[in-house]
């Protein structure tokens, strides 16, 4: 069987307000899908709902205040973003699955028959951390990349500490300390990873690789297999 790879593209990388890089950044994701197609890979896409999913969130709590609820809210923005990139990629000719499907189980199959499946959320109670882990388990593929918008997981936030280390390698009972573990986020929050992607990573024995998503050369390099500037968690 083609070895599959998952990838968790964080929706931070889609921001509108950045529109000169942005439209450089998905030249250079088409390329790179184009070669990867070209090689014969097989690519699972899980897109994050970034900034529509904050302001959806925002919006509905004006009126909501169950969890579920502000989260089917946020899935909706991620499936709207996944079909940003979905039909990108149908633009330029990928053998991309026509459906954004609903289960990480729907997306494998179709993993089976296209070179790319693009998928947003899946149900309430986690983010797209965690469906990109599950995706990765269901597609048989040993590791899941979580490209995201900060180059490391840290030690501590470097939001909130001028000291905070970069961390290149540690196992998932050493990531379990920093972000937690099973414990859900509230609907729209930030974490470097999902405390239950990180529980179900640790259970399918999925190894994580966590990376700039901005620089698509360190994620193709992830994607061969290759060194690549980021932190590699081992399950
Ligand atoms: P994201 O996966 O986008 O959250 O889901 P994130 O970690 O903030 O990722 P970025 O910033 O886009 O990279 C957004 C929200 O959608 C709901 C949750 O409320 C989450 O906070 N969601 C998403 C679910 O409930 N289930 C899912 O499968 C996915």
């Amino acid at each position: 069987m083609t070895s599959r790879h998952i990838v968790a593209l964080g929706g931070s990388l889609l921001r509108p307000e950045e529109s000169e890089q942005r439209s450089a950044w998905f030249g250079q994701l088409r390329q790179l899908a184009v070669h990867l197609e070209g090689n014969g890979r097989r690519v699972g896409i899980v897109i994050g709902g970034g900034l529509p999913a904050r302001e959806a969130i925002e919006l509905a709590k004006t009126c909501v205040s169950a969890s579920d609820k502000l989260d089917r809210v946020g899935i909706a923005a991620t499936r709207l973003n996944a079909t940003v990139i979905q039909q990108i990629l149908l633009d330029i000719g990928c053998n991309v699955a026509p459906s954004i499907p609903h289960t990480t189980s729907e997306s494998a199959e179709l993993l089976e028959k296209y070179n790319f499946v693009v998928m947003g959320g899946t149900t309430p109670g986690h983010t797209t951390d965690a469906v990109a882990v599950a995706f990765a388990r269901d597609a048989g593929s040993r590791t899941c990349i979580i490209a995201t918008n900060v180059s490391h997981v840290y030690d501590k936030d470097p939001r909130e500490f001028d000291d905070a280390q970069s961390l290149t390698k540690l196992t998932i009972d050493e990531l379990a300390e920093i972000t937690g573990i099973g414990e859900p986020l509230a609907p729209g929050a930030s974490a470097v990873i999902d405390p239950i992607a990180v529980g179900w990573a640790k259970d399918s024995c999925i190894d994580l690789a966590v990376l700039d998503g901005r620089q698509i050369s360190t994620l193709e390099q992830a994607l061969d297999g290759q060194p690549f500037d980021g932190t590699l968690i081992t399950s």
